[in-house]
């Protein structure tokens, strides 16, 4: 995606959530448990495979389990459910609430917070059910009927944005048009990276590229183009292009990226 900011849209961007995963709270639903956890890790290509078999948690329909995934800023939680064919599906959304930031569970139907008892969709993330007002992040979930493998691609992203090659992300100015302008912005999710990022030129001509996870509790950022700044959601944090905290409860600064420039291209590097 490539927009200067003026013209920029807000709510662009998929969204997770995370926290430090926390026991059940007092006051939570007392019929809804977190999904079990478990810890994995994914290929070189950012796919995790499971054999469903093994885990006894997800192999009935209606099951679910929680994967934490080295290097994923959130848990993942990956249900099983049926599809309108009846055959089984799985689906994969961020596991932990936007709202304030419970482990959650399913009901064999949706996504559901224990503490608050907000729900989601188990296929795409989006709020069924408040006090929750922000969606969950989703991920691409494949299932084999014949080796009955489920994959999660964790480091998924946009199709018509530069992918990450070796953490190096090359934004060609004929694609990127709006980096050669001093206030141009572009923003899109790296294949192989697998969150957004932030690339910008202030008003200076110097060049910034940030994460888009925010520091608090892992909630995506959104450009806010009245503010000309980067908003969460979630709880309010707001940041600079570069990063840095402009109000909490977030303080720490937004992962910041190496950014050079050749006659052709912005490069990003360090996108890993
Ligand atoms: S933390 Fe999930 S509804 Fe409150
Ligand atoms: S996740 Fe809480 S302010 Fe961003």
């Amino acid at each position: 995606m490539s927009t200067s900011r003026r013209g920029f849209l807000k709510g662009i961007l998929g969204t997770g959530a995370a926290g430090a995963a926390a026991a059940t709270l007092p006051g939570c639903a007392p019929d809804i448990d977190p999904a079990p956890v478990t810890d994995v890790t994914a290929s070189a290509a950012g796919t995790v495979d499971l054999l469903v078999t093994r885990y006894p948690d997800l192999e009935p329909v209606g099951g679910a389990i929680t994967v934490r995934v080295p290097g994923q800023p959130t848990p993942l939680l990956i249900a099983h459910t049926k599809n309108e064919g009846a055959s089984d599906d799985f689906s994969t959304v961020s596991s932990i609430c936007t709202h304030v930031g419970c482990p959650l569970g399913f009901d064999g139907k949706d996504v559901v917070c224990p503490c608050h008892l907000s729900r989601f969709s188990p296929k795409d993330g989006s709020v069924l059910h408040r006090p929750a007002t922000v969606a969950l992040r989703s991920f691409q979930t494949t299932y084999n009927a014949g080796t009955r493998v489920v994959s999660v691609n964790v480091l998924g992203g946009d199709s018509n944005f530069p992918s990450a090659v070796d953490g190096v992300v090359t934004l060609p100015f004929s694609e990127f048009p709006d980096l050669r302008n001093n206030g141009g912005l572009v923003t899109g999710t790296p294949p192989g990276y697998g969150n957004a990022i932030f690339v910008s030129r202030q008003q200076d001509g110097t060049l910034s590229a940030v994460d888009s996870i925010c520091t608090h509790q892992q909630c995506p950022v959104e450009f806010d183009s009245a503010k000309d700044d980067l908003f969460c959601p979630c709880h309010g944090s707001t940041f600079t292009l570069e990063g840095a905290v402009t109000q909490g409860p977030a303080t720490l600064p937004l992962k910041k990226f190496t950014v050079t420039e050749t006659p052709d291209a912005v490069v990003v590097s360090g996108v890993r």
